[in-house]
This record gives C-alpha cells, structure tokens and sequence, in this order.
C-alpha cells in the first residue's frame, strides 16, 4: 500500500489524542497528506457505536457485545476511510486500533487474546499499522488525569485491576512486536514528547520512502 498508517495507543489519559493532532498539523505543514481520525468512530456509523459503546447508562452491555461493537466500528472505519485514504498514498494517524481491543477486551475484560485477534482480523481483513506509539502512564497517573477530565465513560468507570491488566497487556503487545510498537515515555511535558513523536516519524517516513 502507498500510504502509511500510524497509530497511537495507550491508557485513558496520556495524552495520545493531543499529540496525534500536534503530530499532523506538522505533518501537514511539511506537505503530506494527512487523515487523523480515531476508533470507536472515525465515521457515521463508528460515531453511532462508539456512543453507544462508552455510554454508562448500558450497564447490561455482555462482554462479547463490546467486543463486537469495537469490531464493527473497526470494519467500517478500515473500508470506508482508512484503506482507500491508503490506496491513495495518504498518511493515516489513527487514534487506537487493533491494539487496543487486545489491550482492553483481550488482557482486560480477559478474553483470549487469540479470539479477539480472529475477530479483528475478520473486521480489518488484517490490515495492521506500519509504527504504533504507546503511550507509557502509569495506571496511578493515568487514573489522576481522567478524574481531572470530569466525567467517566463507561470503559473508564472499570476499576483499577482492570487498568492494571490494560497496562500489562500493552507492555506484552509492545514486547512482541518491538520493531512496530515504539513506547512514548508519556509523563513528560507536551512540547518535549512532541519532538520525539516529530522526529520518529519524519525519520520513519525517509527511511520508507528510500527503500520502496
Ligand atoms: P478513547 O478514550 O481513546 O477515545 O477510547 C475510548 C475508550 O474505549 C477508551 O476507554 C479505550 C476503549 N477502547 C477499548 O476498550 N477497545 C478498543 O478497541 C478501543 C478502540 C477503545
């Protein structure tokens, strides 16, 4: 594929949100061609299932539901927005993606790993991204920043073993895949992992654009 897709990932809080569109704007202003958008949602019906998805007010929602949910939101996104801005050459920052479903559904919620691979892989038709940013908070630090946010959503409400599994499992996945995943120290001045973040991946994009 032309394009490269990039995702940040990591727990409620870190500020991944922030610096993925700190992160495009230069990107922009450098002349490429960037999509930021984010999972659950990026599109019509994504939005539709991430409102549902994080509304507290679903007490009842299974384990699978959301499993599935994070899924379909993950199909639409891939075939409406993220495979053809790809086909068409485009840089993609991607607020969560495959990832997260293991981290949060996967290690959390402790399904198998391997099943919820199976199902998003069924929804992505196994696209994976080209570098993944994790964002290393702590699950103390992590839970003081979303109290400070106000409002939990219905994921952020799970308690803190539950964050404690989330956290593990992002370390695993950024084990297995070292080369893919690179870990953003997060506790740390917005300017300061704006630079590091700036500088991976310009020297990310140079190195592709001199291989292929
Ligand atoms: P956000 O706060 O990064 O927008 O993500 C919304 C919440 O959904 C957050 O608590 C993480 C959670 N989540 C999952 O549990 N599984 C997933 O696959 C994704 C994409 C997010």
């Amino acid at each position: 594929m032309k394009g490269t897709f990039i995702t940040v990932e990591g727990p409620d809080g870190a500020g991944k949100t922030t610096q993925l569109q700190l992160l495009g704007d230069v990107l922009k202003e450098k002349g490429y061609n960037v999509m930021t958008t984010r999972e659950p949602g990026g599109t019509r019906v994504g939005n539709e299932i991430r409102s549902l998805i994080l509304n507290p007010d679903f007490e009842e929602m299974k384990e699978m539901t959301e499993i599935l949910l994070y899924a379909a939101s993950r199909a639409q996104h891939v075939e409406e927005l993220i495979r053809p801005a790809l086909e068409a050459g485009t840089i993609v920052l991607c607020d969560r993606f495959v990832d997260a479903s293991l981290a949060y559904q996967g290690y959390g919620l402790g399904h198998p790993i391997d099943l919820v691979r199976q199902i998003n892989d069924s929804a992505t038709g196994g696209l994976a991204p080209d570098r993944t940013y994790l964002f290393d908070l702590t699950v103390k630090d992590s839970k003081k920043r979303m109290m400070d946010r106000g409002a939990l959503d219905r994921i952020e409400q799970r308690d803190d073993a539950f964050r404690a599994r989330v956290y593990d499992g992002f370390q695993q996945i950024a084990a297995s895949d070292p080369e893919r995943v690179q870990i953003v120290q997060a506790n740390r001045s917005i300017e300061a992992i704006h630079q590091d973040l700036v500088e991976d991946v310009i020297t990310y994009l140079e190195e592709k654009e001199r291989f292929s």
